[in-house]
């Protein structure tokens, strides 16, 4: 029996030659026919951070063919509008109603937050505030702790390699003026994503790191691990224009016309299928279609499917395909292939609040940019003449800091006790989520006391501050905000289709502050915003705080506060796990979904623990890596994933016998 499937799955192999070459196909495409009853090695849902790293990778062997399905359009028409820093801060496309959005809403407190996802060429690095933040050793090494046994390193030094491969820096033109510290062994010079500095730099920019300092956060360059203290960040920047570098532009483009590579844009994979025939399914290719009831094309998929759909789309798209968990499929009818359970749970996001403070009347500041037409468009001028040390078009925000809990509270008994509730509050946590399912509240368990001990043994951050020039608020004028982020939540939410219509949004549950260390912790982190805005030499700056005002004192008015203002800082993660099976993992060591062959998740949603750090530049690497992965061992994922030692199988289109003839072997051997 057992081998009369392995065969079958091997012919099935064999016979489903991929076109390659094939001088027809329309390299970026909205036209279905372009790949619609094809066969390619390689089918990738989703053109974003990770999906646009692994189209370009995968490809570079000539001798794979590459599909990448992508739903939105390629932006042209907003091309300036996501090219230019400012702009996005101002008029960004990521906005509900946007055609460049997916018009996501999340709901926590009974309340309802937009949760911005872009849906164009090169996903949320197209709109994204351009921060490049990576987060810290100890963070990537308690991710790797998760997973023991793992044949895959996902600790600092097993993505370091990975996070160089992705970057091409430059350091800032002059260091000196915002005190910006840069060590060049921890960038890369020579990977596909412009890394630097703003030409132009905001009086507030300049002043931030002393005032860090001043106040006990040192500044270092951040990238090589130990991303504590105040920092002002390099950005995704071209420095040759200015402009965006993203996943399309870092990516895409420059292996746009590349044979074995096709983009099919306007298009949403709506379900992957699979043959069922074997002991384990095997994903077979990825049902696509246009719009809300129309034609549903098909691609095969000759070796893997790989789903890169960020946080929301892609447990969206295992649930409706059957991978994720039973009592939800049986729900809506919908055949489970594989019951698990992990699919959509563990949310968890960066929960941020915006303070605002007017500034002296000499301050400059982005919001002119709002307030005077006029000399917005002479600010948009500078820019394409290439003045960008003159226009405040050049400049995104770039002044964070990371303040770990003891310097949140400023009072190590208290914090030392903080730590004690955290632990002995940790049942009592996870009983209120409300899990039926062992292994989420097992996965849950694990991940929260593993992010106690980074805060308790840990420089890292509980808090992230954000010094932002665009800070308007309620009609102020001259303002300058700063805002405090959560960075290891201990609350988790969850994404759940709300039907069998793939066009139909999910129901996310973001589940904000739903734990009351995340309420004190953020509570915190406002009444440390106002020791940053009362410390020099940032205080110059400042005049008074109009957001949320200084009559918010007691707890119980910033929690006021909290509950009217709090929101995403865009980072929502961990929807798609890499956690072991039986603590609810979706995607092991290898980014392979459990119990299937032939599909990989790579994308935001794999991460599985909160980490100081803005997502693109963890995802870029977290791509890197999955893609070198695939190369390294070309088709490891048709063997079950228990069968790790059968790695070394190598399946190119030239070597399916090879492949077939191993297949055999070990359904003989009674692997299969
Ligand atoms: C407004 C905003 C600001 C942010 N600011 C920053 C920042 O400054 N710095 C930072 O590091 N991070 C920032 N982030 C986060 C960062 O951009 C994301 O974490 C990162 O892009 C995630 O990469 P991804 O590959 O998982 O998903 P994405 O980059 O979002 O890509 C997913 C792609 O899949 C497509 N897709 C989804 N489902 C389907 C389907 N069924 N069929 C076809 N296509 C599909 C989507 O259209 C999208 O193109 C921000 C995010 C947002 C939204
Ligand atoms: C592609 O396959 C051919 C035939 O097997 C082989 O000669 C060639 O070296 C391969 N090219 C690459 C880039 O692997
Ligand atoms: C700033 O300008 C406003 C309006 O011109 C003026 O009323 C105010 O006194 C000025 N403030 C300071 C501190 O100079
Ligand atoms: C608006 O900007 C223009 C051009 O820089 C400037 O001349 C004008 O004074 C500004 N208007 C106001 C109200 O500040
Ligand atoms: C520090 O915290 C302890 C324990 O909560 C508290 O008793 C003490 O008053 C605090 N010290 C200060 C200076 O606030
Ligand atoms: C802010 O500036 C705009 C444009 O100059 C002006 O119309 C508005 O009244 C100002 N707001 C306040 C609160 O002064
Ligand atoms: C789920 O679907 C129902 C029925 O179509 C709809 O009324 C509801 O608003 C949807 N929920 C969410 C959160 O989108
Ligand atoms: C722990 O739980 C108690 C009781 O619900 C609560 O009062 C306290 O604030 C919690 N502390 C933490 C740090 O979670």
């Amino acid at each position: 029996m057992a081998f009369k499937t392995a065969l079958k799955t091997a012919l099935v192999v064999a016979l489903s030659a991929p076109v390659f070459a094939d001088p027809l196909l329309t390299k970026i495409s909205t036209k279905p026919e372009d790949i619609h009853g094809k066969a390619f090695d390689y089918v990738i849902v989703g053109g974003g951070a990770a999906g646009l790293v692994l189209a370009n990778r995968l490809s570079e062997d000539s001798n794979r063919t590459v599909a990448v399905i992508e739903a939105g359009n390629d932006g042209e028409a907003v091309m300036e509008r996501i090219l230019v820093p400012a702009l996005t801060y101002l008029n960004g496309v990521a906005v509900p109603n946007s055609e460049y959005d997916w018009g996501y809403w999340g709901s926590s407190m009974g309340r309802w937050y937009h949760q911005p996802r872009a849906k164009v060429l090169g996903g949320s690095t197209a709109v994204n505030a351009l921060y490049v933040v990576r987060a810290s050793k100890e963070e990537h090494d308690a991710w790797a702790s998760l997973l023991p046994n793992a044949d895959q390193d996902w600790s600092w030094n097993g993505l370091f390699p990975y996070m160089l491969k992705t970057e091409n820096f430059k350091p800032p033109t002059d260091a000196s003026l915002t005190g910006t510290i840069v060590d060049q062994s921890y960038h890369g010079h020579d990977g596909p994503l412009h890394v630097s500095y703003p030409e132009y730099t905001y009086q507030s920019a300049a002043v931030w790191t002393p005032t860090l300092a001043n106040l006990g956060l040192k500044t270092t360059d951040p990238q090589g691990g130990q991303g504590w203290g105040g920092f002002i960040t390099p950005n995704s920047i071209d420095p040759r224009d200015g402009t965006r570098s993203y996943a399309k532009t870092a990516y895409l483009d420059p292996v746009a016309n590349r044979p074995n590579l096709v983009v099919l844009l306007q298009s949403q994979a709506t379900k992957i299928t699979f043959d069922t025939t074997g002991s384990v399914p095997r994903a077979t290719g990825v049902d696509f279609a246009q719009t809300t009831g129309g034609t549903i094309y098909h691609v095969d998929a000759a070796s893997e499917v790989i789903v890169s759909g960020g946080v929301f789309g892609t447990p969206q798209l295992l649930q409706l395909s059957g991978i994720g968990p039973k009592p939800l499929l049986d729900s809506f009818g919908i055949p489970t292939i594989v019951d698990l359970p992990g699919v959509g749970e563990h949310f968890q996001d960066h929960v941020l609040v915006s303070m605002t403070w007017t500034a002296t009347n000499n301050t400059v500041t982005g919001d002119l940019l709002v307030q005077n037409a006029t000399f917005a468009a002479e600010q948009l001028k500078l820019f394409h003449d290439g003045q960008l040390s003159q226009s405040l078009m050049s400049a995104p925000n770039n002044g964070i800091g990371y303040v770990s809990l003891k310097q949140l509270f400023n009072n190590d008994t208290f914090t030392a006790e903080f730590i004690q509730q955290m632990r002995d509050n940790m049942t009592a946590v996870i009983n209120n989520q409300g899990f039926t399912d062992d292994t989420l509240r097992a996965g849950y368990e694990l991940t929260y006391s593993t992010e106690v001990n980074e805060l308790a043994n840990t420089d890292v951050g509980a808090i992230e501050l954000l010094l932002s020039s665009f800070g308007s608020w309620n009609g102020v004028n001259r303002t300058i905000a700063m805002q405090a982020a959560i960075q290891h939540p201990m609350s988790r939410g969850s994404v759940k289709i709300n039907g069998t219509n793939p066009f139909q949004a999910p129901i996310i549950a973001a589940n904000y502050l739903n734990t009351d260390s995340d309420w004190a912790i953020l509570r915190a982190g406002v009444r440390y915003l106002r020791r940053v805005a009362a410390t020099e030499p940032l205080a110059s700056l400042i005049v008074e705080e109009v957001r949320p005002g200084p009559q918010a004192q007691t707890d119980q008015q910033i929690d006021a506060f909290l509950y009217e203002a709090a929101s995403t800082q865009y980072h929502p993660a961990s929807t798609s796990s890499m956690l072991p099976l039986e603590k609810g993992g979706v995607v092991d060591p290898s980014l392979r979904v459990y119990n299937t062959l032939g599909l990989r998740v790579i994308d935001s949603s794999v991460i599985p623990i909160g980490m100081c750090a803005h997502l693109m530049a963890p995802t870029y690497a977290i791509a890197e890596k999955g893609a070198a992965m695939i190369k390294a061992n070309s088709v490891p994922n048709r063997m079950p994933h228990s069968e790790l030692g059968a790695g070394n199988v190598r399946a190119t289109i030239s070597g399916s016998l090879v492949f077939l003839v191993s297949l055999l072997a070990l359904a003989i051997s009674g692997m299969l």
